[in-house]
Formats: C-alpha cells, structure tokens, sequence
C-alpha cells in the first residue's frame, strides 16, 4: 500500500511514487521586482504542496496558452497612475482585448501590488481580476490588494490561494509525497535573509554646482561584513528616516508632548507623509470626525488629498490621536529603492548611490521626499544607514561582453550607466558603449561629467551625447539627441546593441520609446505600426531594458 491508501502513515516507508502534481502557472507582472520575488515564492510554496509550478513572466506570456494549466494564480503590479508595469504592456493589452482566450475549468487568484500614495490604487491587478472571470474562469481564492508592506499579508494570502487551489482529494497526499522526494532540494532553493544591514556613508557630496536649482547627493556607502553580491543593474532600498521638524509638528497637532517611544515611531517606522484615500478613512473610522467622514462620504476625498500630506488631515481634522491611532492610521514607512552607481569590480565592498533631493511645495507648504531630503540634509561622512539589496535581473548588461550597448539616462537615470561603464571598463569588454545623458544645465548640472570624459579617454566609453535642457530657450531632451542620432542608433541596433533606458517613467521614458520607434520609421521607411512592432521585437527579446521610477 502506499501513500494514498487510507489511513496510511505518512511517515512509513517505502513511499509509492508521488502522484502526477498539478499543473499550476504563476503569471506575474512586475516592475520593480516585487511581484516577481512573490511569484517565486508561490512557487517554492506550491512545490511543497504537490503542485507543478511554472513561473511565466507577462513579458513572455504566449497568451494562446494561457489556460492549458487548470490552476492560475497571477501577481500584477500596478504602476504609476494606473498603469501596467512597462513589460507587461503588451499582454496585458491583449489579455484585456478582444480575440483573449477563454479560461471556462481555470481556477484562479490575483494578488495585486500597488502603492496607496498613487491614485488607481491596484487598479491592474483589479482588472485582470475581473478579466479572468469574464473569461469563464472561476475565482477560487478572493483578490488581495496589497500596499508596500505586502510582506506578512501576501505570505497569508498566497497560503490561503494554494489551498483554495489545491486539487480537492489527494491534495493532503502530495504534500507528502512530494515533500519525501524534494526533501533536501526545497531548502536550499531558501532566499538568503532578507533583512536589511547597517552601512556607513564614507562619501558624501552634491554633484551640482552651488548655483544650480537641483542638488544630487552622491553617496559612497562601505559594507564592514562585505558588499552583497550585487550586479551593475540592481537596486540598493534604503530605509529612511522622516524629518524631526515634522514628527514634532505632528505631535502638536494631535495633543502629544513628550512620548519617546511614540517619537521614535514616528521618526523611523511610520510613513507619516503620504495621504492616499485610506489614510483618510482609517482616520475618519478611529477619531469618528464627523467632517472628515463626511470628506469621504461626498466622494471628494480624491481630489482633497491631491497634493496634500498627513500633516494637513490632522491640521484640517483636529482631533486628539492616540499613539494606538497613529498606528493604525499610518502605514510602515517604506524603504526606498535607489538604482546602484557602481560595480563592485570597481568599488570593492562599496556600493554608490545617485541621490537628487526632492522637494517641492504645495497649498502654501514646503514638502520634502523622505529618503531623498533624509540623505541630503541629516546624512554626513560617517552617518550610518540601513540598507538592503533589491536585485533586477531585468536591467542587465549583455552576456556577451562584445555587444554593444546604448544607454539613456537624464538626471539621476545614469546611475546603473556609471555602474555599467566601470564594469565594462574593469572588464575591458569589448562591445561599443553609447551614452545619452541630458540635465538642466551645462555648468551646474553635468553630472559625473569628469569621469564620462576619462572613460572616454580610456574607451570603456565610446561616445556621449549630451541633452541640457535649459541652457537654450527651446528644451532639448535626450530623445532628441536620440532622434537626431536616429541612422547612427539605428544601425547599432540592427547590429545586435542592447538598449538602455532609466530614470523618470511618467514622460522621459514614454518619449524616448516613441522616438525609437519614429527612428525606426524615419530610418528604415516603415510604417509607424511596422516601427512599432520592430520596437516591441527588441523589447522581447530583451535588448530594449527600463528601469524607471
Ligand atoms: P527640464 O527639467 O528642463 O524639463 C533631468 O531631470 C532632465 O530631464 C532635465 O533636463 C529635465 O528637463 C529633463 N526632462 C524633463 N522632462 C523630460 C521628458 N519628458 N523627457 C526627457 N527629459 C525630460
């Protein structure tokens, strides 16, 4: 008798054969790679409870087989206002539109990722929630929409959806069948710790010259217990610290005087600047502010929260805050992910960051970025930080050193191009090296400009094109450059380059895609739906690359 004869002893030997696991795909939609540490996770998870997972990236669905595997769990974040992650653009266009497959004996949860600070909160995830069912497919686990602190809820949740997905009867069985036969193998596929690590800033300086309207704070960072092993094209988070002046106006206003335990709260662990739409209703729910609740009720807290913080809910809102409140009113304050500056063949066990101060003001009030304004007004030589490693295997040089690469990076985009450069250079890769940089001005603003002109010197780079915006009356953008270098461009693609682009996602990297494609257009006489599709050619096949925030 084996395994799955009744009553029989888990623990008994010898083991009948595992049963046949079910099939399961993982389809995810990732930007910053959330989402796809998720899917692994539901994978190594799955495998353990008798399922066969597959991984599949919505960059490299063939939609035509979605639905072969009878149980689908998808993670799907959501980014900037609304939108699709960038590589999943494509499928999920297609998912969505006429001509999608029917998914009728599909089983299926979404997990949705987003962030409560944008408007369209988890908006994708919501809609292929629903795609799904319009499908014919049968939502077998309810949706979890999910803020940057998923770690605990998607740990539940993903437990919860692999239950709920488990093939009904023999489901206790392979979990020990297949638990006998991976033994070992499960665990040593474990994630290292994730914890982040304290560092000690060795290097701290503004890159622009002191009469420029922007400062971007170059920060070297020395791992004492050695750097992690990062590759140029990752990420390093760093877990900020909010500024004092706010955590004591925030006192004020909701009646504290002197809690140390609770100022530290607030200095270290709440994000006590976002105001998103759930913000304002926990407030409403724990103090009962009639005003407040009416705010939400009249459907206008939308608009009121557009440009406003924390610190103006509970000025407009007066109403006496427990340190109980506080808590569950805030979310956790979230780590923020700076593409790192370096290679580590360079650096040793350093790790370089390119850091613009964000500030800004709205409704008559100065606001600041936490991490950014935390690094460039409290942060000195010495200072120590916390910080973990976020890898992004989607931001990669070529394998094959000899391809050449083009790389567009305005404003603080060029830090993983600086990471790229001196890994080439210690390398001594052979491909070409094509770098788009642009700024505000010439003489305030060039960034790392002496060491571009070095790497020239010594060909790590070949050549740079320079875009300021603001040293003419008419801006000039690195599209432009592109554009302008369109058959040069051109023709390093057709020869096999990878294509670069980081920095701002909301236009720069939406205008430099289309200035591509109109390269394209221009260059080789295509139509623009022909340019479009040689575009999203290169997208699959993994030679056009973002990393945009
Ligand atoms: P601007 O501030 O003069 O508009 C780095 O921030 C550089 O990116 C600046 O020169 C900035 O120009 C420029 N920039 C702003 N919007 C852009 C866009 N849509 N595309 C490309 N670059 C842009």
């Amino acid at each position: 008798a084996g395994l799955d004869a009744a009553g029989g002893q888990p623990a008994a030997l010898p083991a009948a054969p595992p049963k046949a696991a079910e099939p399961l795909t993982i389809l995810y939609a990732s930007e910053s790679g959330n989402s796809e540490k998720l899917a692994g996770d539901v994978a190594k998870r799955a495998r353990k409870s008798g399922f066969k997972p597959k991984v599949v990236d919505f960059a490299d669905l063939d939609l035509s087989t979605l639905g072969k595997d009878k149980r689908l769990v998808v993670i799907a974040a959501t980014w900037g206002e609304g939108e699709p992650p960038a590589r999943a653009v494509r499928s999920y266009n297609a998912l969505m539109a006429d001509g999608a497959p029917r998914l009728d004996g599909v089983e299926f949860g979404v997990l949705a990722l987003g962030d409560t600070s944008y408007a369209e909160f988890c908006a994708i995830g919501k809609a292929i929630d629903a795609r799904l069912e319009a499908l014919g497919g049968k939502r077998a686990y309810d949706r979890a929409d999910l803020d940057l602190d998923f770690d605990k809820p998607a740990a539940d949740w993903i437990k919860g959806a692999l239950e709920a997905l488990a093939p009904p009867a023999s489901a206790a069985d392979n979990v020990v069948a297949v638990d006998f036969a991976r033994g070992l193998a499960a665990d040593e596929d474990a994630e290292p710790s994730r914890d982040p690590v304290v560092v000690e800033v060795v290097d701290h300086v503004n890159l622009n010259s002191s009469r420029s309207d922007k400062e971007t704070i170059h920060l070297a960072l020395a791992f004492e217990d050695g750097a992690p092993a990062y590759e140029p094209g990752d990420s390093l988070e760093i877990y900020p610290e909010n500024d004092p002046q706010l955590v004591e106006e925030i006192l004020k206003a909701t009646g504290f005087t002197g809690d140390e335990a609770l100022r530290r709260a607030l200095l270290a662990e709440r994000d006590i600047t976002t105001l998103s739409a759930t913000t304002v209703e926990r407030f409403a729910k724990a103090t009962g502010h009639a005003e407040a609740k009416r705010l939400i009720e009249s459907g206008e807290v939308r608009a009121w929260i557009e440009g406003r913080h924390f610190i103006d809910l509970i000025e407009t809102y007066p109403a006496a805050l427990s340190a109980e409140h506080l808590n569950t009113i805030t979310r956790p304050l979230p780590p923020r992910a700076y593409s790192i500056a370096s290679s580590r063949r360079e650096v040793g066990d350093e790790v370089h960051l390119v850091i613009a101060a964000v500030r800004y003001e709205t409704h008559g009030r100065a606001r600041a970025g936490v991490a950014s304004t935390h690094v460039a007004d409290r942060i000195r030589n010495g200072a120590k930080l916390r910080v973990k490693l976020k890898p992004n295997r989607h931001f990669r040089l070529p394998q094959d050193p000899a391809t050449d690469i083009i790389m567009v990076g305005p404003g603080t985009g060029v830090a993983p191009f600086r990471a790229f450069v001196q890994e080439r250079r210690a390398t001594e890769a052979p491909g070409r090296s094509w770098l788009f940089f642009g700024d505000r001005h010439f003489t305030h603003d060039f960034l790392y400009q002496l060491e571009w002109q070095e790497a020239l010197e010594e060909r790590a780079l070949t050549q740079i094109d320079v875009a300021f915006s603001r040293d003419q009356p008419e801006k000039i953008y690195v599209q432009d450059r592109l554009y302008e270098r369109r058959r040069d461009l051109v023709e390093w693609l057709d020869g096999g380059a990878h294509l670069y682009v980081c920095g701002d996602a909301k236009a720069m990297a939406k205008d430099v895609r289309g200035a591509v494609v109109r390269a394209y257009q221009d260059v080789k006489g295509l139509s623009e739906a022909d340019a479009e599709a040689a575009v999203a050619a290169l997208e699959q096949a993994h030679r056009y690359q973002q990393d945009v925030y």
